[in-house]
């Protein structure tokens, strides 16, 4: 398996990082990817892809942290500073060999504001931030990880105008899905695949997102922890990590009625294939 979005290069794991990726190992979790979301910890992601053989990075600008406020993310509560995007520094953190394979996480988040800003500038600011990265990704010929929260229609609009100009050649993944089916398929014409989080785990799962992997096609589904953050049943309320995206593949094996194998090689495959993993490992190789 493939968890394609874990933040192991975030506090949370500082202590216990080489306890956790055995734990990984011992379940079959063969790779990982690390997102960073905003210039410290992306660089803290190559930093780890450098180290470690099964880990690989990703470096992008999340949209909390284009401005100072306190976030409440489950047990985690934080201050986020305000980040500019400075693309230079961005594109010099994915040098050939640095095993940087996408460009995120990034995307647009409504969810959190911060106070005294209106909704319309903070649209504003996160879209052109958006299009940064998008240029960056297309720049590097890298895929996109997106992240998403209550913006899914303005995050179509603006991949499908993308597109239509000749961005974003390599895709990308939706991040920890959760919007309906019509988004789903828009994402998915548009060339994207879909990822999911321990959050179809939970009891109180909203049915249509259930009714969103029945309708997606295995060769566009990824899986992912989001660790620290999102536990799955029955991990729920702890701190999550790799290990425990078995239990999100376990989930979709059930929702589609196919064995856990076949979830297990297709959703691998999909990321290998995405993030070009088995070129980048040969590539290394022949180093
Ligand atoms: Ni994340």
């Amino acid at each position: 398996m493939v968890d394609t979005h874990c933040h192991l290069n975030f506090r949370a794991f500082k202590d216990d990082l080489e306890a956790c990726l055995s734990r990984a190992s011992e379940v079959g979790v063969n790779y990982m990817i690390n997102p960073g979301s905003q210039y410290d910890t992306s660089k803290r992601s190559v930093e780890l892809a450098k180290k470690y053989d099964n880990l690989y990075a990703a470096i992008g600008l999340h949209p909390i942290h284009l401005f100072a406020m306190e976030v409440d993310e489950g047990e985690d509560h934080f201050a986020t500073r305000a980040e500019v995007f400075d693309y230079e520094k961005y594109r010099d953190l994915a040098k050939p060999d640095s095993k940087v394979v996408a460009i995120g996480e990034c995307g647009l988040d409504y969810f959190h504001l911060p106070p005294g800003r209106t909704i319309a500038e903070v649209r504003a600011v996160q879209i052109e931030l958006l299009k940064q990265q998008i240029k960056l990704a297309t720049d590097l010929n890298l895929p996109m990880i997106f992240h998403c929260r209550e913006a899914y229609e303005d995050l179509l609009e603006v991949l499908q105008a993308e597109v239509k100009q000749g961005q974003l050649p390599q895709g990308g993944v939706v991040h920890c899905f959760l919007g309906d089916r019509e988004q789903a398929q828009a994402f998915l014409d548009l060339g994207l695949l879909l990822s999911f989080t321990g959050i179809i785990t939970f009891k109180n799962v909203k049915p249509e997102l259930i009714e969103v992997i029945k309708q997606t096609p295995l060769d566009k589904i990824m899986i992912e922890t989001d660790a620290p953050y999102l536990a799955p049943a029955p991990h729920r309320g702890q701190r999550n990590e790799p290990a425990f995206v078995a239990e999100v593949a376990k989930k979709i094996a059930d929702i589609k009625g196919i064995s856990l194998a076949e979830v297990d090689k297709t959703t691998t495959e999909n990321a290998q294939r995405l993030f070009r993993l088995s070129s980048l490992s040969q590539a290394q190789r022949r180093l």
